[in-house]
């Protein structure tokens, strides 16, 4: 059911954000990092686009032991990527576009070169040693408990200095911190007002679902037993990760987050997973966060069935409150996922797109606010990066799992045909091969027929025809488990994933298509009155009554 009251900020209300790989979308400077003063001169290709919202990833001071997800400190700018003053500059210029934007908050874990953890580290009696989560070793001597870091080992780091071990869901150089601490809290209240005083929008809210560990630290289920070749975040699913994540309370900390927010008309969107849909659904709402992500999508192959499945029984759950991806930069780029079994097929390519471009115009039926990633509307593939040349963690510290590298999805955004893309006049950061001229922004903005501008009418859809957000959201009987169909006041959105030509009865006097993500979609007379439309397979299709 629509709970439009449940989105606390207006500006959301129908909103399409577009998330930004902060290293990766425009260097200004020469030095072949992303930064600051690139983005802002890339706004009017955003506003031209029809982004609401943008996302930009970590741009905080950090030793890149995570690519600025170890943050080392909070309240200043990582020099490559600019200064707080052109954090403030491109703010302005974005309000005066009509966007809104949203920087990413780390609070689960810092870098371990921040000045709390030093001091941790230094003086175990110190007030900075709570702030962490310092325990004793287990009777053997070995860590406290099973817990194991999302990117490989064990969650625990030996502190030799002290005997006491640390906790890290990730990387040992990013320390959990200890968010029973108030002291935790206070800081991170300071952080929220310091960015909201400089008019950012709002904030993502990284690993929200880790905050809180159980009091026990009791060790965590096995469910499963991954195969031998299990890369890193296979086997730290096959854990029940029920006492160091998604723990009651965490949800008194977004109300207090939120609060702050709302002083400032911003919002707060969590990076949250859970197995669970209700779980992930309650930490959203009037006394939670405006949104959340579901990300299992993000996960998933090319597995209509699943698709369909995952989205519909989420938003049947939660529709408003709820940040549809199928892309960010943790994952493969779909039109490279949904086509793995394509592999060296010529048209890999193209049915990728066109795969990827039918299950974005079923999120726009869904409600809440979805999500694009920087170069998704360009139908870009995953990046080729040289193998001996991986950035990512997850790849560089588990050498024999390189497949899970995320270092596909963060190459540079293709611009134009010069050197590099036109991201940089140098080497970019990560060595990937060239983007040929059909995939850049430059070429495909006089191409009409390229998918940018496919990806344009979808976003002018959405505010041309306001009732695929706003109208009551009505799911309607499908006739396979490939197919999902949404009713919205006059419009329905069909999207047939399925590899057969689908026939939709339409009932009633005249309907016209709106949106098709490819041709081929055909509106007839029925005999019986009324009209047919004809669905190819791996299309979507919007048609509105009247
Ligand atoms: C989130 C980020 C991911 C990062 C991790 C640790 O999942 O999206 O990129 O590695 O948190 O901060």
């Amino acid at each position: 059911m629509p709970r439009l009251q449940r989105i606390g900020r207006s500006w959301l209300d129908g909103a399409v954000g577009y998330e930004i790989y902060a290293r990766s979308f425009a260097d200004s400077t020469g030095d072949g990092f992303g930064d600051l003063a690139g983005l802002t001169h890339h706004l009017d290709y955003l506003a031209w686009l029809g982004v609401d919202i943008i996302w930009l990833t970590p741009i905080y001071p950090s030793p890149d032991h995570d690519h600025g997800y170890d943050v080392a400190d909070y309240l200043s700018v990582r020099p490559e990527h600019g200064t707080v003053a052109d954090v403030e500059a491109l703010v302005q210029r974005a309000h005066e576009l009509g966007m809104r934007f949203v920087m990413d908050i780390v609070p689960n874990h810092t870098s371990s070169e921040h000045e709390w953890f030093k001091a941790a580290l230094a003086n175990p009696d110190g007030p900075e040693r709570d702030m962490y989560l310092f325990r004793d070793p287990a009777p053997d001597g070995g860590p406290p408990n099973n817990w194991i870091s999302h990117f490989g080992g064990p969650a625990w780091t030996l502190d030799e200095a002290s005997g006491q071990y640390y906790c890290h869901l990730f990387v040992a150089e990013q320390p959990d911190l200890n968010w029973r601490n108030p002291a935790v809290l206070d800081a991170f209240d300071d952080i929220y007002r310091f960015w909201f005083e400089r008019g950012v929008d709002g904030f993502r809210i990284d690993v929200a679902h880790g905050l809180l560990k159980h009091p026990s630290f009791a060790d965590n289920p096995r469910t499963s037993t991954p195969g031998p070749d299990a890369g890193p975040l296979e086997i730290f699913f096959s854990y029940d990760h029920r006492h160091d994540m998604n723990q009651e309370g965490n949800v008194e900390i977004f109300q207090r987050w939120q609060a702050i927010a709302a002083d400032y008309d911003a919002t707060l969107l969590a990076e949250a997973f859970s197995p669970d849909k209700r779980q992930l659904a309650s930490y959203v709402g009037p006394n939670a966060l405006d949104l959340t992500f579901f990300l299992d999508p993000g996960w998933t192959g090319w597995d209509p069935a699943k698709l369909v499945n995952e989205f519909l029984e989420m938003a049947d759950i939660e529709s408003d409150g709820v940040s549809w991806v199928i892309s960010n930069h943790d994952n493969p780029r779909p039109v490279s996922r949904f086509t793995k079994e394509l592999t060296g097929h010529p048209d890999r390519v193209e049915r990728g797109r066109q795969r990827s471009l039918a299950v974005t115009v079923l999120q726009m039926a869904l409600g809440g606010v979805p999500f694009l990633y920087y170069g998704e509307e360009l139908g870009l593939a995953d990046g080729a990066v040289d193998p001996g040349k991986r950035e990512d963690p997850l790849a560089t510290r588990n050498q024999e799992s390189g497949d899970e590298a995320r270092d596909v999805a963060r190459t540079p955004m293709p611009w134009d045909s010069s050197p590099f893309n036109g991201f940089s006049t140098a080497q970019p950061w990560i060595f990937s091969a060239p983007r040929p001229p059909r995939d850049t922004v430059a070429s495909q903005r006089s191409n009409p027929d390229a998918p940018v501008h496919q990806y344009r009418a979808l976003l002018q859809l959405r505010r041309d025809h306001p009732e695929i957000w706003q109208a009551d959201y009505q799911r309607l009987a499908s006739p396979s488990p490939e197919v999902a169909i949404i009713g919205r006041g006059p419009l329905v959105t069909v999207a047939n994933l399925g590899p057969s030509e689908l026939e939709v009865p339409l009932a009633g006097g005249s309907w016209r298509v709106l949106f098709g993500s490819q041709g081929g979609v055909q509106l007839d007379a029925a005999p019986s009155g009324g009209q047919t439309l004809q669905v190819p397979p791996e299309t979507s299709v919007i048609v509105r009554f009247g």
